[in-house]
């Protein structure tokens, strides 16, 4: 482990060198986690925050208090051994999804993680005119994570050019103040965010989606999908929105 920063008591990020042989597709998830002198190792699925052109590894985590891992995992330091599982999967890559002129991604939580990697992707920008990420926390200090990664992004020698002309960040807070404090599904569902935004109301002509979060956020945010004309893709049958749930143990 290279480098760990925490966000709030619920949240935090951590980077870990990247193997030579370890290859990934920017919004894949693969298992990671500790393995304690003497016991099993506790392993958990975990989107890759980084984009598969960096050199090291970046997650985003949840700390559950008494989850078998992140109240493990929470603890390290730089120069802790972090286990890498060897293969790295998931429908939150741009092969799933056909062609279009928009890509939303929608997030809660740390459901960002997967469009950290996506955003910071030049295969974003040279897929899509415009790139709408959006996240929604409980708390304005849990949004900390998104705003250094699409400030990254667009301070990047490789994608900020394009980041600055093509992506909006978009964020919303549920239980504390802030100048947006529905959930995105509410947002969504009134048509607010696209108010907002100044762009038209979801449409399978031209909009493309992906949608990472807790399984009541998927489930609500994919029946809106479906209600808006869109049909889930995946690798083998790419298609107009993809989901995918955010682990946490
Ligand atoms: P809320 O505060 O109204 O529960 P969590 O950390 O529990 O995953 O929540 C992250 C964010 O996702 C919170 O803002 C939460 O809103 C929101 N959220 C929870 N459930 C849903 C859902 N079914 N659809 C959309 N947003 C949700």
């Amino acid at each position: 482990m290279i480098s760990v920063k925490h966000y709030t008591d619920r949240m935090f990020a951590f980077r870990i060198t990247r193997p030579a042989s370890f290859r990934f597709r920017s919004g894949e998830f693969v298992m990671i986690g500790l393995e304690p002198p003497g016991e099993k190792p506790i392993l958990r699925a975990y989107s890759i925050a980084s984009p598969s052109w960096d050199e090291e590894l970046e997650f985003f985590s949840i700390k559950v208090q008494d989850g078998p891992l992140t109240s493990k995992l929470q603890a390290i330091r730089p120069g802790d051994t972090v286990v890498l599982g060897r293969k790295s999967v998931g429908t939150l890559v741009h092969d799933a999804l056909t062609p279009g002129e928009r890509l939303y991604l929608f997030s809660t939580g740390t459901g960002f993680a997967p469009f950290a990697s996506i955003i910071r992707d030049p295969e974003t920008y040279e897929r899509f005119r415009q790139v709408i990420v959006t996240h929604t926390c409980r708390e304005v200090g849990e949004l900390a994570y998104g705003f250094d990664t699409v400030e990254a992004a667009r301070n990047d020698p490789l994608v900020g050019e394009q980041a600055t002309a093509q992506l909006v960040h978009y964020t919303s807070v549920t239980r504390e103040p802030w100048k947006q404090q529905k959930r995105i599904t509410t947002l969504i569902e009134t048509g607010e965010l696209f108010r907002d935004l100044g762009v038209p109301p979801l449409d399978p002509a031209t909009d493309r989606v992906m949608i990472c979060g807790s399984l009541d956020m998927l489930n609500d945010t994919r029946a809106l999908a479906e209600a808006a004309g869109l049909t889930e893709g995946s690798n083998a049958k790419p298609a107009e929105f993809v989901v995918e749930k955010a682990f946490v143990g």
